[in-house]
């Protein structure tokens, strides 16, 4: 019995032995597959040749208003004069299909074709659809686009400089998802961004409208979601801002943004905490905020919901919300003025926006 107790002991021994060397060798390979991910930053760096061609196209928007530096002013001279033709770039940064197509159709038409330009930025690895109507061939040169990385921030240069080679006209640049949808009237949206007059601001007649905040508790890990410290020289936290990733800005500070080397060679640097980074949303609100604070109003136009967000995404509007109440509600803004455009709305909103298309949301 003994002798039978000890050997089946002995062979349990060997048994678990064996078991932990297999394991330990079945979970090497496996190691080696996961250490990469867990060692290293899970973001790539914007692979090299993507970084050259948008450099070769930001220099080529920027020089192009170098070579006739009058530009600018001849435009400003343009908007006194009895016709002016000054545009709004609309810009649409998406990722799955412009599903509020049909709103935005509307919102257009009520437009006439020379006050606006549309463009948009779609990751090609995604077949997104082109909608057609006014949005046909609108669809710019895109490179791939990722959340909360640097890529989001090349897109939206990507366009502003698309934009400012396809028309010197264009003077506003509004940056647009699909799950944005507009609150006013075109006729109201272009009256707001070209006749916003105030005395207070002295010489600036025209801001961007771009909200900058300082004081917010995440914004330390933010400032670190890169590493420590590695945002220094360039960029000191006392500086570092955070803000809407949609905004609306003038010709001036798309070019500002286009020149910018210095603080891009910072926030091109992959993520290594990615859910506290969301470059997109510290790079336009710090730059400007260094270089020409007194030139934005720190203000977005785009309403947002962050009431009981999740996963850092804001609160999404499905049908049962949707009502004139709701439009109404939305346009209401602690500024100056109201916003104009709204997220996030769930794709299956379009039919119930677009019965109250006429007598609420273009009625103003
Ligand atoms: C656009 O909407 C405004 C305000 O509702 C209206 O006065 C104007 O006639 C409309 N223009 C066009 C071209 O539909
Ligand atoms: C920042 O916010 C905190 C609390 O929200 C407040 O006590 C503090 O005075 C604010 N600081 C500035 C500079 O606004
Ligand atoms: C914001 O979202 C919350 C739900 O997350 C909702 O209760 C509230 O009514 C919304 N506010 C507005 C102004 O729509
Ligand atoms: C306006 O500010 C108050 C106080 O900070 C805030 O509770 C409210 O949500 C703000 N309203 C809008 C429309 O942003
Ligand atoms: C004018 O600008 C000041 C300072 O930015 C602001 O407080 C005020 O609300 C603005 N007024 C209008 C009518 O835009």
């Amino acid at each position: 019995m003994p002798h039978s107790h000890l050997h089946s002991l002995g062979s349990q021994m060997f048994q678990s032995r064996f078991v932990l060397i297999f394991s330990l060798l079945l979970s090497l390979p496996l190691l080696f597959l996961l250490a990469p991910r867990i060692l290293t930053p899970r973001q790539g760096p914007i692979p090299l040749p993507d970084e050259l061609d948008d450099l070769a196209l930001f220099n080529r928007a920027v020089a192009i208003n170098l070579r006739s530096p009058s530009n600018l002013k001849s435009t400003f001279f343009r908007l006194g004069s009895t016709n002016p033709k000054l545009k709004i770039a609309f810009m649409f940064l998406i990722n799955t299909d412009l599903y509020f197509a049909p709103l935005w159709e509307r919102f257009f038409n009520n437009g006439s074709k020379d006050l606006y330009n549309i463009y948009i930025h779609a990751d090609p690895s995604l077949n997104v659809n082109d909608p057609g109507g006014v949005f046909k061939d609108r669809f710019i040169p895109s490179k791939h686009t990722e959340r909360s990385s640097p890529t989001l921030i090349s897109a939206a240069r990507r366009l502003l400089a698309t934009a400012i080679l396809d028309d010197s006209l264009n003077f506003y640049f509004a940056l647009i998802s699909q799950s944005c949808i507009p609150i006013h009237s075109f006729a109201y949206v272009y009256q707001l961004l070209f006749n916003t007059r105030n005395s207070s601001w002295g010489a600036i007649k025209y801001r961007s409208f771009i909200e900058i905040l300082s004081n917010e508790s995440i914004l330390y890990d933010r400032y670190n979601a890169r590493g420590k410290n590695v945002m220094m020289p360039e960029v000191p936290f006392s500086e570092f801002r955070v803000g809407s990733q949609f905004f609306v800005l003038t010709k001036k500070h798309a070019l500002l943004v286009l020149k910018d080397r210095k603080l891009w060679r910072k926030f091109r640097l992959p993520c290594i905490r990615v859910q506290s980074c969301y470059p997109e949303e510290h790079y336009f609100p710090t730059l400007l905020s260094m270089e020409d604070l007194k030139g934005c109003t720190g203000f977005t136009l785009t309403r947002v919901n962050w009431t009981d967000s999740v996963n850092g995404h804001p609160h999404t509007y499905r049908p049962p919300e949707v009502s004139p109440q709701l439009i109404y509600k939305l346009r209401q803004s602690n500024f100056s003025n109201d916003h104009l455009f709204a997220r996030k709305f769930s794709p299956d909103c379009l039919s119930l926006l677009m019965d109250m298309a006429d007598g609420v949301i273009f009625k103003d």
